[in-house]
Formats: C-alpha cells, structure tokens, sequence
C-alpha cells in the first residue's frame, strides 16, 4: 500500500482537528483510499497542546528546515493565519519537492502564484479546498466538476462570522455590538474581528473563488469591500417589512466580459435560498452555462468541517502522481482594462427627513431626474425621527452617488443614514 508521509505546522484549531481526523480515520482511509497516511513531523511550539493530543514527542519540532529536509515527508498541511511565516514555510516545502495543503486565505490570495512558481521547479502540488467556506468542497466542485462550462457568476455567504451576526440582529432585533460579543464568545469571530467584520476575509475567498472560476488572476486589491460594522438594526427591520434578508455578501460575474468581484452587505428577497442561510453557515451559488445554477451550502468554519478539506485534500494530493496547475504562465499580468468598476445594482436608501410638506415629492423628484426608478416607498415616524425608506430600481453606482448628493441638498433633508445594495 502506497505509504504518504504528512507534516502538521500548527496544532492549533483546524490543525488539531487535522490530526484527530487522521489518527481515527486512518484504517477508513487505507480502506477507502489504499492510502496510508501517517504524521510522521509536527511543527509546534505548545508542548501541552501536543500531550493533551497524544502527539508522541518524537515527531515534534520547531524547525522547519527539518521538515523541508525530510525523505519520509511527502505534504506538509499548513494552518497558521497570516501571510508570514506560512508563506515562506510552504515555499521552502514546495521547492524540496514536497506538496502543501493550505487552510489560509489570506496567504494565499496573496501568494498564489509565488507558490505556483515555486511549485512548477519541483513538480509538486498545491491544495488549498480548506481556504474557502471551510468543509464545503467549493474548490473541488469548481476545478474538477464543472470542466464542461464557462463559469459566469458566483454567489455566496462564504463569511460565518458576519453571518451569524446578521442572522441574529435579524432574527432578535439584538443590535450590532452585542451580537459580534456572542460571535466571539461562540469562536466564530476572532479576538480582533477586523478580518470578518469588515469583509477582508470574504475578499480573500473571492479573489479565489474568482480566479479559479475565470481563470484569470482576480488580485484582491480587485475585490470591492464594505464590511458590517456600519449596519444599523433599524435597516435590517425596515428591509424585512420591505421582504428582505440582509447578509454579506460575495459576488463575482462576468459583465460584457470584464469581471466584477464585490463584498458587501446587500439585501436579497426573503424567498431567495441564501435567506435561509444562517448563523454561522455558509452556502455558495455557482452558475456554468451548460450546468445552470449549482448551489453548495455548510459549515464554512470550525475545527473539524475545515479539517475535513484539509484531511480531504491530503487524500486527494496522495493519491496523484503528476499535479494540478492553474496558471501555466510564469507572470501573471494584471491588466486594469478586466475588471468593472462602476457597478450596476438596486439600491435600498434611508433618508431622515425634517417634516417639512411635500418631502417625498422632492426625494422622488431627484431619482426620476436621474432615470432612477424607484419601486418601492416605506415613510416612517419613529421615535428618533422620521424616514423615507426607497427600493429603486438598477442603475449604476455614480449615478446613485451624485443623486444622493442631490438628495442630501433638499431642504427636506436631514441626513442619508443608509444606502445598501438590492441584489436579486
Ligand atoms: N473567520 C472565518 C469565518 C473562518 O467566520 O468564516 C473561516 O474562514
């Protein structure tokens, strides 16, 4: 039976799920797999983490260099966050030959194709099923399911965190900072939630998600981002009345063959089925021109859902003999003229409003000028003031911008306090 030697960096979270899973699913996988799949090297500074795993001593190091040098070391699984050392630890395993499986999004966005080039020197494998929407096969489903299509648009909640916190501001009407208390208490959030909440980490998972989709690089940088932190639990009542769901969201498509990618909050209709996606879940909504709409839906974080496409990943590098690529070109040009920018959406907008007759005329006034039609009207007094709540119509953003610039000038105005995106 072919014999694969695994290296762990990392016993944390994700990586002591790893080497749980390995350790009892060793004799299911050598049934399964005819794979024997061994951790012969961890790489871990936390002594008491490894006893309390049962991680014999003798495998345990802090060096990497070691590990790199290692005959009986075939992949080595990677599970810190940020982009150093892991970048630099997985290169030096990958030029020594040896295939890596990796759970961290933001290295990799960022680093794909050094550890592509790395890579392509010795003939080894990169795997990264992990990084996106944890033990959702996501990645899989896009680069060996669905060949036969040109992928066109992607869709999704692909971040547990932020969607926890809108499901329960929905669903309780608990306002912003009490529900990312629960989410870190829970361990969804991390201890400096900036990542989640502000939509960095969908970013990462879309520029992703993106690239392998359109095969194309989709730098982050090329990713548009809005986080959470600013929406109010008043939006979210008022959108509900209107039928609608808040959630961040991540959408790629193509448009007249440029690629727009986004992360930002954005209503969708209650009957939509990413309404129905919530707390920490996660789901993704795939559309190819031969297949229609695939959607894959689960646990997109946690110890053992994001060890299962780490463990997943081990199987599937093990078992192949020459390995996947995705970019064959050495440099990858980012050219400005693939990317959209002035995206088209329908908007949902908030308006305070002083009382002063004939307000809505006014408002209403101001988008028709603009060729904005608006569909919906929601006018409300509520103890802090009164609102006019709009739904229009798609138009694109600069137009929506410089007409609420308009709007903000009426003397009928106080203030814009929200403007979100409708997706449908
Ligand atoms: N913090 C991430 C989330 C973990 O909340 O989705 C999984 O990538």
């Amino acid at each position: 039976m072919k014999k694969i030697g695994v290296a762990l960096l990392g016993l944390g979270v994700v990586g002591g799920g790893v080497w749980e899973i390995l350790t009892t699913k060793r004799e299911m996988i050598k049934r399964n797999e005819g794979l024997d799949i061994e951790v012969v090297k961890v790489l871990e500074r936390n002594i008491e983490r490894c006893k309390q795993l049962g991680v014999d001593a003798s495998i345990v190091t802090q060096d990497m260099d070691e590990i790199a040098r290692d005959e009986n070391v075939d992949i080595v699984a990677e599970f810190f966050g940020g982009v150093e050392p892991a970048k630099s630890f997985l290169i030096k395993a990958l030029e020594n030959g040896k295939s890596v499986v990796t759970a961290n999004k933001e290295m990799f966005s960022k680093s794909w194709h050094e550890l592509e080039a790395a890579a392509k020197k010795t003939g080894a494998g990169i795997y990264f099923e992990a990084s996106c929407v944890g033990g959702v096969p996501v990645i899989r489903t896009l680069t060996d399911s669905m060949q036969a299509n040109e992928i066109t648009s992607l869709k999704g909640i692909v971040n547990g965190t932020t969607n926890y916190i809108l499901s329960k501001m929905s669903d309780e009407g608990a306002d912003y900072e009490t529900c990312l208390k629960e989410a870190q208490k829970l361990g969804y959030a991390e201890a400096n939630p900036t990542a989640d909440v502000e939509g960095f980490d969908a970013t990462y998972k879309n520029s992703i998600l993106s690239s392998l989709a359109y095969r194309k690089r989709v730098p982050v940088e090329k990713v548009y981002r809005e986080g959470i932190s600013e929406v109010s639990v008043k939006d979210i009542e008022f959108g509900k009345q209107l039928g609608y769901t808040l959630k961040l969201l991540a959408i790629s498509k193509l448009v007249n063959g440029k690629i727009e990618a986004r992360v930002h909050p954005a209503f969708i209709h209650a009957n939509h089925p990413l309404a129905s996606v919530k707390g920490s879940f996660n789901a993704l909504y795939i559309h190819g021109d031969n297949v229609d709409d695939v959607m894959l839906y689960g646990r997109g974080a946690g110890s053992l859902p994001t060890a299962s496409a780490i463990v997943s990943d081990i199987v599937f590098a093990g078992g192949k003999d020459v390995h996947r690529r995705y970019f064959w070109e050495d440099e990858i040009e980012v050219n400005d003229d693939d990317f959209a920018t002035d995206f088209t959406t329908a908007y949902y907008v908030r308006i305070a409003i002083n009382g002063e007759d004939g307000a809505l005329a006014k408002v209403a006034k101001a988008f028709e000028n603009a060729n904005i039609n608006v569909k919906n009207v929601l006018k409300k007094n509520e103890t802090d003031g009164e609102y006019l709540v709009l739904v229009t119509e798609e138009t694109k953003e600069s137009n929506m911008k410089s007409t609420l610039e308009t709007v903000k000038g009426l003397s009928c105005t106080d203030d814009i306090c929200a403007v979100l995106r409708v997706e449908n």
